[in-house]
């Protein structure tokens, strides 16, 4: 990988100084982003876009369960900002699994192709690179020092991205951010990437956008997939509902430092139609070793369980629908499917409810969240899977539903909402 020449000192240091008074102005009074699913234009069929997002989160998850050193990444969610000065626009996946916030960057030693200009440092004013010594350098696992921090951000499903941790001004929204610290990527590659141009990393780490502002507010409403309408991601203050006509049901956010970037939130059962299922709600706790526990991530496509309440879940949904025929012939390779009668969808079908109970907040989710249509092959399947260590509550649960952090109160909410 090609080094860069080495930052001055003194610019540096005016650089780390412009991030203070970040969190009390850029975002006052919040940030609005559209945010479009990155399948919505691929021309491929709405079964296509989910076969390849479960696909996607398999790999995903299946790092997990290694405790390798890697952060979890991959996500459905695009948004459009810019990058310099001047300002260069390009698309960022949006994740709240991981942090870093990155984009391609020249010189390439090993770019993938991008449908905009690749960013040159050496023509924006306002580039600089960040010392070794700096606070947000150490907060990366894997990062090395040659006159400045140089990362390594690997992702669960192997998609990494390498190069020179830096600073620059950031187009949001209409809002200019100056100073944020970013990954300049010289070395990317990842099937995860083909999408977008770079990633926004949300999540609770030292690095994410919302630790770097000083934000302790933000929220989305994600569109079903293959919806053309575009999500909306505000970032720096939370909707202020109508709590009549939109209930608002709130849990806590946990954090354990094993897994600092993480957002858990506490499950402690699960209703499947009329059953509240025998599942101990140790199932879903962190462990001592900080494995196991849930997390909620925008980049994840499905919600997995630990395999023991999995298959309880699974056979309470087998026992209670009567009324279909499973099948095998669906491309998304879950567990459960069932031949889809002609002219129904989930929300016709009279389908067993689905409630998670998280601490303090009943989540009964509508059918078209839990189980997904493959119109290649007129099935449905239970949008879920099992998994070895860690549970997350996945995005296809999170469809038209308001998903609000609020990270001073440590408090996720949900209400129901049309999103888009
Ligand atoms: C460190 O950077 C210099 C200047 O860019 C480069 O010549 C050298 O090869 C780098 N050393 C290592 C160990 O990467
Ligand atoms: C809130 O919603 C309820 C029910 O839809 C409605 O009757 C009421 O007027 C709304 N209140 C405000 C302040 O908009
Ligand atoms: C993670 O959570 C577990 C279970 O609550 C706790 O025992 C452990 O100390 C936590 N670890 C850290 C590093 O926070
Ligand atoms: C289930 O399959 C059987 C045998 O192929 C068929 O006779 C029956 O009509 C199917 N039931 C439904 C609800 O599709």
């Amino acid at each position: 990988m090609a080094m860069e020449p080495l930052l001055k000192l003194s610019s540096l240091t005016v650089l780390l100084l412009s991030l203070i008074p970040l969190s009390s102005g850029a975002f006052a009074g919040g940030v609005r982003v559209e945010l479009t699913h990155v399948h919505a234009n691929a021309g491929d069929t709405e079964a296509k876009l989910i076969q390849r997002a479960i696909a996607s989160s398999r790999h995903r998850l299946s790092t997990f369960v290694d405790r390798a050193p890697l952060h979890a990444g991959k996500t459905e969610y695009v948004v459009d900002i810019a990058i310099g000065t001047p300002a260069l626009a390009f698309s960022a996946l949006v994740d709240t699994g991981s942090d870093l916030i990155w984009t391609q960057c020249k010189p390439c030693s090993n770019c993938y192709w991008q449908s905009s200009p690749v960013f040159d440092p050496s023509k924006s004013s306002t580039f600089g690179k960040i010392a070794c010594s700096s606070p947000l350098c150490k907060a990366l696992d894997q990062h090395s020092c040659n006159a400045s921090c140089h990362y390594s951000y690997m992702y669960s499903d192997h998609s990494y991205t390498e190069g020179v941790l830096a600073t620059e001004t950031f187009t949001i929204g209409s809002t200019s951010v100056p100073g944020l610290a970013f990954g300049c990527g010289n070395s990317n590659a990842g099937v995860a990437f083909s999408e977008a141009d770079g990633f926004v990393g949300l999540g609770r780490g030292k690095l994410s956008l919302i630790s770097q502002m000083g934000l302790t507010e933000f929220s989305y409403c994600l569109t079903p997939f293959g919806s053309p309408k575009k999500s909306s991601l505000l970032i720096g203050s939370l909707p202020n509902p109508n709590a009549t006509a939109h209930p608002v049901i709130s849990t806590p956010i946990v954090r354990n430092k094993s897994w600092p970037s993480f957002y858990y939130i506490t499950l402690n059962g699960i209703t499947v139609g009329g059953t509240v299922l025998d599942i101990p709600s140790s199932t879903f706790a962190i462990n001592r070793d900080g494995s196991g526990g849930m997390i909620i991530d925008s980049g994840t496509s499905i919600t997995y369980l630990e395999y023991s309440a999995y298959d309880k879940v699974a056979d309470a949904f087998m026992a209670q629908i009567k009324n279909m025929n499973t099948t095998d012939q669906s491309l998304f390779d879950l567990d459960l499917c069932y031949e889809l009668p002609p002219k129904s969808n989930p929300d016709t079908l009279n389908l067993p409810k689905l409630i998670f109970h998280f601490q303090g907040a009943d989540l009964e989710l509508p059918p078209g969240n839990y189980f997904g249509v493959d119109s290649d092959t007129n099935s449905i399947c239970l949008m879920m899977a099992e998994s070895h260590g860690l549970s997350v509550f996945g995005n296809f649960q999170q469809q038209n539903m308001q998903v609000m952090y609020d990270l001073g109160n440590d408090v996720l909410s949900f209400y129901s909402a049309e999103c888009g």
